[in-house]
């Protein structure tokens, strides 16, 4: 018996693969294999034989099928990683994703903005966001001492000890950018300024870094009427339907007369729809440019006037997309982002409604 064990281990060991072993199988442990034969003379055997040489052959044909098993998996493992080195390409694999990225709502409505405006005529101007006090506050009739200049919640650039120049500031409104403009193109001129404007405030409705997009529409014979009408044909565009403006009389150094302008819109249910209803909500500063700052621009008040104006516009993306709180805006939160964002084809275009 030990003899037939030894042989078949030695065998089994050398089988080269999985027919070999299938062979040996057969020869070994199959219905007319050399221990099945040996297991049938059993029962030729007295009663005490038996008693020894059942359980011997039983477990020899335990450890031939256990050699057997291991065996045979030894082998497929070996032609797997055979297959796998030569098969290094698995085209049955799933493609991984691709992750896409999307539109913030602030560049979304930031293009809206300039698509209306642009067919408008008002091309876009920039200016920087770390910005002299001149340029921020003396130009636009607000001196030193003047009280808006603390309302506005500063954010002020660090100079050099030594150094007496007033600091820069961060800009607290993209109105500098109407005398850049004014000062580069001279008049008559027609733009707008969307841009980063940055305020010491943080709460649901106030992030110390928000957007505004400025308008400045300077020549010979410009109203409030002007004003009035490329505010109401605005919001018309952004909003797809009409919108009753209300303009409340207000003050700015920078503009006179000065109002504020309210779109008309309904609370219900803690959510706000625009272009209905009896409430007001406040988007925007706007006015006749005061004529000192057309002559800090370099342009004559004696010959030309001209209308401006300030709106918000993450203001106005809340009120179109329906988003309850601006602080979300600047978490970066993907989730969010997912939720709120465009997709990278919905470019904002007149004839296309905009977006959806
Ligand atoms: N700069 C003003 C603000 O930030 C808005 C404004 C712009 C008002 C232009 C009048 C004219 O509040």
């Amino acid at each position: 018996m030990d003899d037939l064990r030894d042989k078949y281990i030695d065998l089994i060991g050398k089988a080269a693969d999985e027919a070999a072993l299938e062979d040996l199988r057969v020869q070994a442990v199959g219905k007319k294999g050399e221990i099945s034969l040996q297991m049938r003379s059993l029962g030729k055997m007295s009663p005490e034989e038996r008693q020894v040489m059942g359980p011997k052959l039983n477990a020899l044909k335990d450890e031939i099928n256990s050699a057997l098993g291991a065996k045979k998996a030894a082998l497929a493992d070996a032609a797997l990683n055979e297959r796998l080195a030569a098969e290094w390409l698995d085209v049955t694999l799933p493609a991984r994703g691709t992750r896409r990225g999307s539109i913030h709502p602030v560049s979304q409505v930031w293009e809206e903005c300039t698509a209306i405006f642009a067919d408008m005529g008002f091309a876009v101007a920039e200016g920087p966001q770390v910005e002299t006090d001149w340029y921020n506050f003396d130009a636009l009739n607000i001196p030193g001492h003047h009280p808006a200049r603390a309302e506005m919640d500063t954010f002020y650039m660090h100079r050099a000890t030594g150094d007496e120049r007033p600091p820069h500031v961060l800009r607290t409104h993209t109105s500098p950018v109407q005398i850049r403009s004014m000062e580069a193109g001279g008049a008559p001129t027609r733009i707008i300024c969307p841009g980063r404007v940055y305020r010491a405030d943080y709460d649901q409705t106030h992030t110390p870094m928000f957007h505004q997009v400025e308008g400045l529409a300077i020549d010979k014979d410009i109203s409030m009427a002007n004003l009035k009408w490329v505010l109401e044909e605005f919001f018309s565009a952004y909003f797809g339907r009409s919108v009753k403006t209300r303009f409340r009389a207000s003050h700015f150094p920078f503009t006179e007369p000065s109002a504020e302008v309210d779109i008309q819109c309904q609370w219900k249910d803690g959510s706000v729809t625009v272009g209905e209803g009896d409430d007001w909500l406040e988007v925007l500063g706007s006015g006749m440019v005061h004529p000192k700052v057309l002559q800090a621009g370099g342009i004559d008040p004696s010959e030309w006037q001209g209308f401006a104006f300030g709106m918000g516009i993450d203001r106005i993306a809340m009120l179109k997309y329906g988003i309850p709180d601006l602080r979300a805006f600047f978490d970066s939160d993907l989730r969010w982002l997912r939720h709120y964002g465009f997709a990278s084809l919905d470019v904002p275009t007149l004839h296309g409604g905009l977006s959806r």
